[in-house]
């Protein structure tokens, strides 16, 4: 090896040296400070819940039997029906209510005349299969049933029976 090359090779083993030196000196210290950092801030248990439900999948693979409460909810299904009165103030109400995109206005006798006068039973069907700004059931889950109450239920309120 000639004499410079010689020189060369220290200084680089000093620089190399030099180079892992700081390198294990700056993860030893982003370590340090991580956790004091994480000892400092901690995470809120309650966000840590939060962040949880944030991040769970979307779904979930249910194997054997359903648990209690999901057995329970099948069993309520076939529940009583609800009353006209029900459906149509939780659900037809809100454009009924106000007379929203036409719809006919709840307890206004000459929007609900002309239908009156076509007959119950077609009244019944527009609004079980939708009509222009009117979604099938109102966008509800309605039985036909119900449909039929609330339809009863919004003549009577125009004064119709
Ligand atoms: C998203 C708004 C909206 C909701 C919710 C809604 N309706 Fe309607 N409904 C309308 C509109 C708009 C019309 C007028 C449709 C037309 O004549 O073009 C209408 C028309 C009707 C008619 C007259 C049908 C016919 O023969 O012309 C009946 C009856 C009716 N709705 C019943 C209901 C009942 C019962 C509910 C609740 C279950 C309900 N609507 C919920 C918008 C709505």
């Amino acid at each position: 090896m000639k004499a410079a090359d010689r020189t060369f090779f220290a200084n680089f083993l000093v620089v190399l040296a030099a180079l892992v030196g700081i390198a294990i000196f700056v993860g030893v210290a982003a370590g340090l400070i991580n956790s004091a950092h994480e000892e400092e801030v901690g995470i809120d248990p309650r966000a840590a819940e939060v962040i949880g439900e944030r991040i769970a999948p979307v779904g979930k693979v249910a194997v054997g039997e359903p648990p209690a409460e999901a057995a329970a909810d099948v069993a309520a299904a076939p529940a009583e029906p609800r009353s006209g009165e029900e459906i149509a103030n939780g659900v037809c109400m809100g454009c009924h209510g106000a007379g929203i995109a036409g719809a006919p206005k709840m307890g206004d006798n000459a929007a609900w005349a002309g239908l009156w006068a076509a007959g119950l039973d077609a009244t019944v069907s527009n609004a079980i299969n939708g009509k222009g700004g009117m979604p099938p059931r109102g966008g509800s889950d309605a039985t036909d049933e119900e449909m039929r109450a609330a339809v009863v239920y919004m003549f009577k309120q125009a004064g119709l029976e």
